[in-house]
């Protein structure tokens, strides 16, 4: 496996981090537009090798010749999001640059599943899958995972259980308008909407959709990293191990819930060719319209978009 990393920021830097940790590659690619702290990172991360006990060798580089022939891409170039600023205002300058770094990486890797990081995220796995040429089963937005991660720690600092115990599902675009699904969010198998009042759901899914500017206005120089790599990190582990998971990612949809021409966060089954299926669950009217709210929003950016 040949993993390539574009964008040595917090996020890439973490992600690599955390799959040299896990052993999940043989050889991984750090690049960034900025000379030198791609190669300094990657020196200070495979000197973390001999401890760790894992041979995985990391590059650090400006030069996208040294990506050829990557088995996965992970996009997570961009400017990062400061207080005040939404999601959607990073479009413009992000488009521009998840454009060009996709085009030069699937130039070299025109085998590889791409994994895309960058946000606002939905809008750039559409600038990725248009960019590339791909089948969009190759083409994946991280967001859903995190966003359901961030649900499931709200859930289970409130009920004072452990994490293993809770799941939750979100649906829809990595914003505002996300879908927390409540009646498929559980703890131990039992749903949420049996364990806890309206209100305090509400406060739950409240807090789920700010949980990116929660953090943003507590860092203020930049924006989440730690939970966003854990949740690249789990669809890089599906597609390595070939493991079949069933992750909410965002795919781009073509007539899946009545949704075309879009891109949005729902269940897939990730394996080592990228998306396998696309899960089409079963939605109340009231689910399935915020998620038709959710989807018609990021089409009015992707339509914003001069590709
Ligand atoms: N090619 C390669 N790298 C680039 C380019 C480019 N054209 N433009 C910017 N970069 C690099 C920057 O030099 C920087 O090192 O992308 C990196 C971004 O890192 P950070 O600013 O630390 O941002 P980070 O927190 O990693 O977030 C990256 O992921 O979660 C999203 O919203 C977040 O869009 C942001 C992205």
């Amino acid at each position: 496996m040949k993993i390539t990393i574009i964008g040595a920021g917090n996020v890439g830097a973490t992600t690599t981090q955390r799959i040299v940790d896990k052993g999940l590659a043989r050889e991984i690619v750090l690049l960034d537009i900025v000379d030198g702290i791609p190669h300094g990172k990657s020196l200070d991360i495979i000197e973390s090798t001999p401890i760790i006990k894992n041979d995985v060798f990391v590059k650090g580089t400006t030069q996208y010749q040294d990506t050829r022939e990557s088995d996965i891409i992970i996009i997570t170039a961009g400017i990062a999001r400061k207080p005040g600023m939404s999601r959607d205002d990073l479009q413009n300058t992000n488009a521009a640059i998840v454009r060009s770094a996709t085009e030069q990486a699937v130039h070299y890797s025109p085998n590889s599943i791409i994994i895309v990081v960058t946000n606002p995220l939905d809008v750039m796995t559409f600038v990725a899958l248009k960019a590339s040429g791909f089948p969009r089963e190759r083409v994946i937005g991280m967001a859903g995972i995190l966003d359901s991660a961030r649900f499931r720690t709200f859930i289970a600092l409130e009920c004072g259980v452990s994490i293993e115990d809770v799941t939750a599902l979100v649906l829809g675009g990595h914003g505002d308008s996300m879908v927390p699904l409540p009646r498929y969010s559980t703890i131990a198998g039992v749903p949420l909407p049996e364990l806890l009042d309206q209100r305090t759901i509400e406060k739950l899914i409240q807090r789920t959709r700010d949980g990116g500017i929660e953090i943003v206005n507590y860092l203020q120089t930049g924006s989440a990293y730690y939970a966003p790599s854990a949740a690249v990190v789990e669809m890089v582990e599906a597609i390595v191990k070939d493991k079949k998971r069933i992750l909410p990612c965002a795919v781009f949809l073509k007539g899946e819930y009545n949704l075309t021409d879009t891109v949005i966060g729902i269940p897939v089954k990730i394996g080592r060719t990228g998306i396998e299926k696309i899960m089409e669950i079963n939605l109340l009217p009231n689910e399935l319209e915020a998620l038709h709210i959710s989807a018609n929003e990021v089409k009015k950016n992707i339509e914003k978009l001069s590709l």
